[in-house]
């Protein structure tokens, strides 16, 4: 294949400015489905190590949905599963172990990460941090996982992960990014972001049947107005969504979509997902084993798309000027299009 002397990441992942200390390339590791489990459910547990090397990412929640009186046990449950279980994070594994701890102004946050860094610091690939409200709260995050990682010798600095579930955190976007060169991502938390917008939905992620736009009237007077017409869903989430990609591409981090609650409804499910995909999300959470294989599916390249991509770029050469393939006008901006969907079929695969 003829080489371009450029790469989708060139413009794609630039490396943020600004940043306390110098920041370090986010590895790209494929993180398709974030599957959540409560580490305080044995039941749930039990299941955890027959799942490594089928799911990218386990990820031990210790915030909402874990009852307030199992935030230890689900602590101390992880610490275990952890330890206890081969090839699960760490960096070279299949899977990839995160966490999601409390937020930040919660009687357990503390607990969470001076349990978790010295026992299982070296198999934590990421902390995710719920609640994120501006720059202020990953500096708070960083500089404790700094202190508790010297103390434990740790090599490999913990990732950090915001999800996006206020108003405010929204409007911060771009500092949330920024803050930390451990910034590896961004998540949509569609259920909290709802309440703190005060929106009237009352479901996790995914659309809304009365969120709708109706055709114009097929001319006019009562009765064309009257007439039955076309109505069409929209998306509630995809201005936070388009922001949150935007944020996450000025500062070279990984944007994702969040949960979707209706874990029944696997055609809303993919749709959610796959709007997410084409908007630039690199991958979604999973809170049912079924979600998993959705999710790998639409956050992987198709077989025909990155045909297409490889053909594109194999036809531009160097990379300069402009070719006709299959009719329709190929340049630079279209190579750029294509590597990153060739360059993400080569991440996924290696
Ligand atoms: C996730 O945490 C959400 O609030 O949607
Ligand atoms: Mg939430």
């Amino acid at each position: 294949m003829p080489s371009s002397s450029r790469s989708a990441k060139d413009f794609f992942r630039p490396l943020a400015v600004g940043a306390p200390t110098p920041p370090s390339e986010i590895p790209a590791r494929p993180s398709r489905a974030i599957h959540f489990f409560d580490p305080s459910n044995a039941k749930m547990a039990a299941k955890i190590p027959q799942m490594v090397g089928s799911v990218d990412v386990l990820l031990g929640n210790l915030e909402d949905a874990v009852k307030a009186d199992n935030k230890e046990a689900a602590r101390d449950g992880l610490v275990k599963i952890a330890s206890e279980t081969a090839n699960l994070g760490g960096a070279s594994g299949p899977t990839q172990l995160w966490t999601r701890i409390n937020a930040l102004d919660s009687p357990w946050v503390l607990d969470d990460l001076t349990t978790l860094v010295p026992a299982i610091g070296h198999k934590l690939d990421v902390i995710m941090v719920p609640k994120v409200q501006g720059a202020e709260d990953i500096h708070y995050v960083d500089r404790l996982l700094a202190q508790l990682e010297a103390k434990a010798g740790l090599e490999k600095p913990i990732l950090v992960h915001a999800i996006l579930e206020t108003a405010r955190g929204v409007a911060n976007v771009e500092e949330i990014c920024g803050a930390s060169p451990r910034m590896q991502g961004l998540s949509l938390g569609p259920a909290d972001l709802a309440a703190d917008r005060r929106m009237k939905t009352t479901r996790v992620g995914g659309g809304h049947p009365g969120y709708l736009v109706r055709q114009d009237p097929d001319g006019s007077g009562e009765e064309a107005v009257n007439a039955a017409r076309t109505t069409y869903q929209q998306d509630l989430w995809h201005y936070t969504i388009a922001r949150m990609v935007d944020a996450c591409a000025m500062h070279g981090i990984y944007p994702y979509y969040g949960p979707f609650g209706d874990i029944a409804d696997v055609v809303a499910c993919e749709d959610q997902f796959r709007n997410a995909f084409l908007l630039g999300c690199v991958g979604t959470w999973s809170l049912h084993p079924k979600q998993i294989a959705i999710a790998n599916r639409v956050f992987s390249p198709s077989v025909e798309d990155v045909t297409h991509a490889r053909r594109v770029v194999a036809a531009m050469g160097d990379g300069t000027g402009a070719v006709m393939l299959d009719g329709k006008m190929e340049d630079d901006a279209s190579l750029k299009q294509c590597l990153v969907m060739v360059e993400l079929a080569e991440e996924l695969a290696a």
